[in-house]
């Protein structure tokens, strides 16, 4: 009987060797257990709109966390003189401004986005957009500084955008992303002339950010982006100098 039910057991038993392996690739047809299910979870409106106030809050009201450490600059620092100081503080605290504009961007964008590979090549340029919004939010604290008054009206005019150029297909809205980035690229290399030559630890800074940006860009363009209209373009250019200049003061 103890054999029988050995037996019994032993042909019960699955055959783990012949067991097709969790291929966790994205796209492919097999896909781990915990995939299917959290594919299956169906959120609504109103969790959605908790999930995106709640990104909200933590752009705008949370220190930013960075998965990269602060680009090191090697040897001892000269200090700067008050002045060099506060015209430091203006322009990182723009840049700290337009990080807060791209993270909304980003999370408009991904919200719109249909095609996976678009999705997460944006959630990945969006991580790293955290990297500099916690690279200039720490750099302007070391300098004394603080963050621009206006960011919450910048979060909420770029994510207006980046919603609505998503709306209007992957295409679009990679093409949204590659003129952006190159505009900011452009910024970058305006504002790493107009630093102060002694402030080396916001031109390290700076300086992989212009990296980042240059690769965002040629992501985007990679999956497909579209050229905008010259007229969109110009709005966009138009747009990012009101942001700029206010947040100068600001
Ligand atoms: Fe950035
Ligand atoms: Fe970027």
């Amino acid at each position: 009987m103890q054999e029988r039910r050995g037996s019994v057991q032993k042909r019960a038993a699955p055959d783990q060797s012949r067991a097709p392996l969790p291929d966790a690739r994205c796209g492919s047809r097999q896909q781990p257990l915990y995939n299917k299910r959290m594919n299956r979870r169906k959120f609504s409106f109103a969790d959605r709109l908790i999930g995106e106030i709640d990104k909200a809050i933590k752009v705008l009201g949370a220190p930013a966390k960075s998965s990269r450490e602060v680009p090191f600059v090697a040897g001892d620092l000269p200090g700067l003189a008050p002045d060099q100081a506060a015209r430091s503080v203006r322009l990182m605290r723009v840049n700290h401004a337009g990080e807060v504009a791209a993270q909304a961007l980003y999370q408009g964008q991904a919200l719109t986005a249909r095609n996976p590979q678009i999705v997460a090549a944006m959630q990945n340029a969006a991580a790293e957009e955290t990297d500099h919004l916690a690279w200039c939010e720490r750099r302007l604290a070391e300098l004394g500084g603080r963050t621009s008054v206006l960011n919450p009206l910048w979060y909420a005019g770029s994510y207006a955008i980046g919603a609505m150029a998503g709306a209007f297909g992957d295409r679009v809205s990679l093409g949204f992303v590659a003129e952006t980035e190159k505009q900011v690229e452009s910024h970058l290399h305006e504002h790493l002339g107009r630093l102060p030559e002694a402030d080396a630890r916001s031109r390290a800074i700076l300086t992989q950010m212009q990296h980042d940006e240059i690769a965002h860009g040629a992501k985007a363009s990679s999956l497909g982006a579209v050229t905008l209209p010259a007229a969109l373009q110009s709005a966009m250019r138009l747009s990012s100098r009101l942001m700029t200049r206010s947040s100068f003061w600001l």
